[in-house]
């Protein structure tokens, strides 16, 4: 998503900075002024530094013993991390390492519709479909799916982060129909489903990002603040190594295999008629 402009600075600082350790705004130690001490204190501190060091000495042949020979506990296993505290998502394994400032407005916001149609009717579901081997299911304890029509050890799913994009175009056509007082095509359980998908999103992911008020035009909250998110590009290019070259234009009913011949790479899966007349031969 493009800003419209520029003007947004980031709150703290840099993006990229934020997120570093920067070590030349520190005061190194021996910058630091101290006062001269009386000679007998530095006695004291001497004698009870080599107290500490004596102690610290034996801490150590103590514990390099007990590495020696106590035995590492379990490692944990796959299974119990999955459903133990997220780190990085469950399929594509993705962390929060971009740093994405907040723009209250895009090239999707405005006052004209017809400018921003384009940009969201662009949204799609459809590459987040994918086509998942099922030693890749039973790992990941994903439900038993639907059959991929090419490849019957393969379930097809949809990535939820991909639905929710299906859900945001699906509401802008009802905002879009509704505001231009046009007979409206989506159902309005179509559209309330889809506001209930993100509102349970929302709920799910229950991120405390603080957003600032004030200080900012015009009037709201969070502008050009810096938060940590995960790579949707990365997100696209895990979607498209396990395509179900799933392609569903307008959501009208038809043969559900058809849907699955849209391959982004142009390959063919199915048997088509040259291929079934090879075979007979
Ligand atoms: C709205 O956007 C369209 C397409 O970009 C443009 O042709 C039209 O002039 C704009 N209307 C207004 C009122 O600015």
């Amino acid at each position: 998503m493009a800003p419209r402009s520029k003007s947004y600075q980031a709150v703290q600082q840099d993006p990229d900075e934020r997120w570093r350790d920067d070590e030349s705004s520190q005061v190194p130690c021996s910058v630091q002024q101290r006062p001269p001490r009386h000679p007998l204190l530095s006695w004291i501190v001497a004698a009870t530094a080599l107290v500490f060091l004596a102690v610290s000495i034996t801490v150590n042949i103590f514990l390099a013993w007990q590495i020696k020979h106590v035995t590492p506990p379990p490692q944990e296993t796959d299974s119990v991390s999955y459903y133990g505290p997220y780190c990085h998502t469950l399929a594509a394994g993705l962390k929060r390492t971009l740093p994405l400032q907040i723009y209250p407005d895009t090239d999707y916001t405005g006052d004209n519709l017809s400018a921003v149609t384009d940009l969201w009717e662009k949204l799609s579901g459809d590459p987040g479909v994918v086509a998942l081997p099922s030693d890749y299911v039973s790992e990941k304890r994903l439900p038993h799916a639907y059959r991929f029509p090419w490849d019957q050890d393969k379930g097809v799913y949809l990535l939820q982060g991909f639905h929710n994009l299906h859900c945001l175009r699906t509401l802008f056509r009802y905002i879009k129909y509704t505001e231009q007082g046009v007979p409206n095509h989506i159902a309005l359980s179509h559209a309330l489903h889809c506001l209930d998908q993100l509102r349970q999103d929302v709920l799910c992911n229950a991120d405390d990002t603080p957003r600032y008020a004030g200080f900012q035009t015009p009037a709201g909250t969070g502008a050009g603040q810096v938060r940590m998110c995960r790579d949707w590009r990365a997100l696209e290019t895990w979607a498209l190594e396990h395509t179900a070259c799933f392609k569903h234009e307008d959501e009208v009913p038809g043969p559900m295999v058809d849907r699955f011949k849209s391959c982004p790479d142009g390959r063919v899966l199915w048997p088509t008629a040259a291929a079934v007349a090879d075979r007979g031969r």
